[in-house]
């Protein structure tokens, strides 16, 4: 199927991310989101980000301005149904998403793809709230969007083949590299990444070293970007919690249960970057604080 419109819902971190690089491989993109601040907020991101390339030299002014134009921005769900695909990034809350979903079976033509960017709960379970099960599927983007390269395409057991074919090519036209997995908690990659971050949380109650050290060691040792430390802060400690719970509660090995650390932390509200403080401390513009 031919894509020209491109919905996503959910202008926040993993929205944002996914709005713009639709609209840098020239989909013309409409963002919902539920109130005028958060698009606000959204924008506000998204011209940061294509700042960074522009001045990185990595995209044009004139591209940057034009992909800017491409999007489009509704506090209306009925404002998506001319979209030939929608793609779902809002709060990891699974009434929210299934009203949502019910609310886009309602209004967009049969042959819309929706697809979640979830990366905790069933895809089945989501397509199961609508009537196109065969049309639905996960795409897992990795945050910061704008730079990983990786979507996992998340096969559902009735997602159609004819669904995949066209979000492989949609995700090569936006310059990732798809990988189509099963529905299955965690994916390939947060089911891998949820025991090791654990494991490092482990690490620190015992004693093993400071998160300075480990990060410090992770990073020299195994040739990873970021410290594992710095990643938990990155991606959010409540994120790490519940994605924890959710591959505990699936299949109950130790590995993969919450430190008690981590839950203290999220209960304490130090969920990272974004709270101002987890296992380091961040300023207002989210900078580290040395
Ligand atoms: N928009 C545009 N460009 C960005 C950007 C953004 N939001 N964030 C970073 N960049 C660019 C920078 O501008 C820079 O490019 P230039 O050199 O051309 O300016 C480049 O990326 C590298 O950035 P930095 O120099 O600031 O720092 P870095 O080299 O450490 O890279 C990073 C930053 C890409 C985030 C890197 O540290 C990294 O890959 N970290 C690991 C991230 C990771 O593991 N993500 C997955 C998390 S798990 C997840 O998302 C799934 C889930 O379900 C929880």
């Amino acid at each position: 199927m031919a894509l020209q419109r491109v919905g996503v819902v959910g202008f926040g971190l993993m929205g944002h991310g996914i709005a713009q690089v639709a609209a840098q491989a020239g989909y013309q993109v409409i963002v919902r989101e539920t109130e005028q601040r958060f698009i606000d907020a959204g924008f506000k991101r998204v011209d940061a980000s294509l700042d960074r390339m522009v001045k990185g030299g990595r995209v044009a002014e004139a591209e940057a301005k034009t992909a800017r134009g491409r999007i489009e921005t509704t506090t209306e769900v009925k404002a998506l149904r001319d979209c030939q695909l929608v793609i779902e990034a809002i709060t990891e809350d699974l009434a929210l998403k299934k009203t949502l979903y019910r609310e886009l079976d309602a209004i967009c033509p049969p042959a819309t793809i929706f697809a979640s960017n979830t990366s905790s709960m069933t895809i089945a379970e989501l397509a199961a709230s609508t009537k196109r099960p065969d049309r639905f599927a996960g795409l897992h983007f990795f945050n910061p969007v704008q730079v990983m390269k990786l979507v996992e395409i998340v096969r559902a057991i009735t997602t159609s083949d004819e669904t995949i074919g066209t979000l492989r090519e949609f995700t090569a036209k936006i310059g990732k590299t798809g990988v189509v997995c099963k529905d299955t908690p965690g994916f390939i990659v947060n089911r891998l990444l949820i025991p090791y971050l654990n494991a490092a949380i482990r690490a620190l109650e015992e004693g093993v070293a400071t998160p300075e050290e480990i990060d410090e060691a992770v990073k020299l040792g195994l040739g990873y970007p970021m410290g594992p430390f710095t990643l938990l802060d990155y991606v959010g400690l409540d994120t790490q919690y519940h994605a924890s719970n959710v591959l505990y509660d699936e299949f109950k090995r130790p590995d993969q249960a919450p430190p008690p650390l981590l839950k203290r932390m999220v209960l304490a509200g130090h969920h990272g970057r974004k709270s101002g403080r987890g296992f380091y401390q961040y300023d207002e513009k989210g900078e580290r604080k040395k």
